[in-house]
């Protein structure tokens, strides 16, 4: 029986690896497979684990108030040590780009434990967008053994680092599989939105007003690019009567004290907690525009056959892109106000459910691949 750790910290990695530790449970005649998190979010990884019914074999519980980056790896390095002395798993799988996935891949090599990294190849080749997690993903893959990367351009790209052929395994996002899991499950238990604000499912309900779905989190925006995102929801909320912006704001500190200040008053924009996965996923589906500077996000709404215009310079996910259905917009106030009142126009109606990133199936195949590599 060999012995599989999944770890992660941050809300975008569980959505991610859940349905990945579901499937690596039901090969339970193979796999012993434990889940540590790092904690490096709290609240929104408990919503995320609840929702998958996940119970973590192991718990790190770093997230603090206003931790840094020194924090999170220093804090996630030493925790992995003795995880990985305890339970002395044959692989260790990480996720992406964040610090929890970088420091546990780092804590693994220094035990000589091979790593899988799930969601490989994806590359601006920018170390300061987005800061750091470009950088962060690029050093996961010099230690991974497993690349399973979601598209042939994050394939090519590792084969342009030299990674070798062999290692690259071709997968879908497992973000697919965990939006398809989490639909079916809205459906079969008649879910709609059940914690979501009654405000919200007002305006969401009103075939008169047009709604607009906002998240945001991303480094590279604090201070002047907030200010400006800030500006661009306020002048459209003044300027589109109908309009109502729905906004899950995220709790950093360095995010919630600048969108409090300036849209807290404005009638036809509703600040609200972080949604729950299945809340979030409801939401989207009913929204008429979605603007974000999340990955994840990007990844899933192509599938809901929406516009998405996404509030970064340079993107890792550039087949939407070239899908055209989604759309670059940076923080420049101009850009984010006339492209969202484009698609507010009746004659901009936009239709597309091409999603580029996946089928579904990417956990299948990635357990797949270490049944192969273990029987071999
Ligand atoms: C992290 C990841 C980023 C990922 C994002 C997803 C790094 C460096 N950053 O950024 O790649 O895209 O998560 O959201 O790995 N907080 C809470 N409760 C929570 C979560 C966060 O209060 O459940 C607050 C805390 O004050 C915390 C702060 O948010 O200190 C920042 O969290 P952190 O993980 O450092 O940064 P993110 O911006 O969330
Ligand atoms: N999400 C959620 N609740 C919210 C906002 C987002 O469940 O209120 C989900 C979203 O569907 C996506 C993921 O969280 O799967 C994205 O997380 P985030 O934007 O924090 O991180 P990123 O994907 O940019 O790393």
């Amino acid at each position: 029986m060999k012995k599989i750790l999944l770890v992660f910290g941050t809300r975008p990695e569980a959505i991610k690896m859940a349905p990945l530790v579901k499937k690596f449970k039901e090969e339970s005649a193979f796999f012993d497979c434990k889940v540590c998190v790092t904690a490096q979010h709290r609240e929104m990884l408990d919503q995320v684990l609840q929702w998958f019914e996940i119970s973590p074999d192991y718990d790190l519980n770093i997230m603090r108030p206003g931790q840094d980056l020194y924090d999170i790896t220093a804090n996630v390095l030493s925790g992995m040590k003795d995880v990985l002395k305890d339970y002395q798993p044959d692989a260790v799988l990480v996720h992406g780009d964040t610090t929890t996935s970088f420091a546990t891949a780092l804590a693994a090599f220094y035990q000589q434990i091979p790593v899988g990294h799930i969601e490989a190849g994806l590359r601006t080749y920018n170390l300061d967008a987005p800061f750091p997690e470009e950088l962060n993903r690029q050093l996961t893959g010099r230690m991974a053994r497993w690349h399973f990367v979601p598209t042939s351009l994050n394939r090519d790209n590792l084969l342009s680092e030299g990674v070798k052929e062999q290692n690259i395994y071709l997968t879908g996002n497992t973000v697919i599989d965990a939006l398809y899991w989490t639909t079916d499950k809205i459906k079969r238990q008649s879910l709609s939105g059940g914690n979501v604000d009654q405000n919200v499912i007002t305006v969401l309900n009103d075939p008169s007003i047009q709604t607009v779905l906002v998240t945001a989190h991303r480094r590279e925006s604090f201070g002047h690019g907030f200010v400006n995102i800030c500006e661009a929801l306020a002048k459209l909320a003044q300027t589109h009567k109908n309009l109502a912006i729905i906004y899950p704001v995220h709790p950093n500190p360095k995010v919630k004290e600048p969108v409090e200040k300036y849209l807290k008053d404005i009638p036809n924009i509703h600040l609200i907690e972080p949604l729950n996965y299945q809340d979030f996923v409801f939401v989207m589906e009913a929204a008429d525009i979605v603007l974000t500077d999340s990955g994840g996000v990007q990844e899933e709404a192509p599938s809901l056959g929406k516009p998405v215009l996404v509030m970064r310079d340079v993107t890792e996910r550039v087949e939407a892109l070239e899908g055209g259905t989604v759309e670059l917009v940076g923080t420049d106030v101009k850009k984010i106000v006339d492209r969202i009142s484009h698609y507010l126009a009746p004659e901009n109606n936009f239709i597309s459910k091409v999603n580029p990133y996946g089928d579904g199936k990417a956990v299948q195949r990635i357990v797949e691949t270490f049944k192969g590599y273990f029987n071999s």
